[in-house]
């Protein structure tokens, strides 16, 4: 087996499961019974943003509530002990993997305890419900809306993804149903630069077929097992 020094990771919602937070493509499709274009899109938001800052509002009081699991803190003790490069680039826009003692964490939808100012273009770290319109710390406008990238929207530091790609050894999927793009597609760009790439999934997903090896099961169990491995033979 070649030698890993570089590993990228990519997070998604199976990796928060375990902790009680839902995933987005278990219920046929709807949010909280709501439909994804009414509260995660621009349009929805301009055509109701009460709608959409109550939404968001109960996600954020709600995942202040939950705790990191064993898959989170298996992968904050790898980011502690892996003396290569690593990044774990995560569409999950919980703070877990940070709670976990992650630090090597990019979130690329964003997160839910950022509040972005669209008047100054400033983000804040936020706790608090925005429905009421409280004013941005920074500029004091009444602009502001949940830190999160919304269909249609670009996700965060492209370039600094598809760099730590261009240099890694190893590619490793954990929790996401490979539907939403661009992260769907890092697995054919680890491919194309001949990366060994390895998806940890409760099921087999969309992008199954793209990945050298799938690994079926809880992100509790496959995780904390393949961190043991990767530190064990590092
Ligand atoms: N362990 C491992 N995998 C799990 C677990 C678990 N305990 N529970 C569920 N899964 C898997 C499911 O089988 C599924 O393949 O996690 C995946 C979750 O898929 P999605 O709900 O589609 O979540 P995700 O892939 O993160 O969604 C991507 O879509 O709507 C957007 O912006 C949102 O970031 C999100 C993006």
């Amino acid at each position: 087996m070649p030698i890993i020094k570089n590993i990228v990771i990519l997070t998604g919602a199976g990796v928060s499961a375990e902790s009680g937070i839902d995933t987005f493509r278990s219920a046929g499709g709807l949010w909280e019974q709501h439909r994804v274009e009414d509260v995660a899109t621009p349009e929805g938001f301009a055509r109701d943003p009460d709608l959409v800052l109550r939404f968001y509002d109960m996600r954020r009081a709600a995942i202040q509530t939950k705790e990191p699991n064993a898959a989170h803190r298996a992968l904050a003790r790898l980011d502690a002990e892996w003396s290569g490069e690593l990044l774990i680039v995560t569409q999950n826009v919980d703070d877990l993997h940070e709670r976990a003692g992650a630090r090597r964490v990019l979130h690329m939808h964003g997160e839910h305890l950022n509040a972005w100012c669209t008047a100054c273009d400033v983000r804040s770290p936020w706790t608090a419900p925005l429905i009421d319109r409280p004013p941005c710390p920074a500029c004091g406008t009444s602009a502001l809306r949940p830190d999160v990238v919304w269909f249609g929207e670009m996700p965060y530091r492209m370039d600094d993804i598809y760099a730590a790609l261009r240099e890694a050894d190893l590619f490793v999927s954990i929790g996401t149903s490979g539907a939403v793009y661009p992260a769907a597609g890092f697995v054919r760009g680890a491919r194309d630069l001949g990366i060994p790439t390895l998806e940890l999934n409760l099921e087999r997903s969309q992008g199954s077929a793209w990945f050298d090896q799938t690994r079926l099961g809880p992100a509790t169990e496959l995780v904390p097992a393949w961190v043991d491995e990767v530190l064990g033979g590092a």
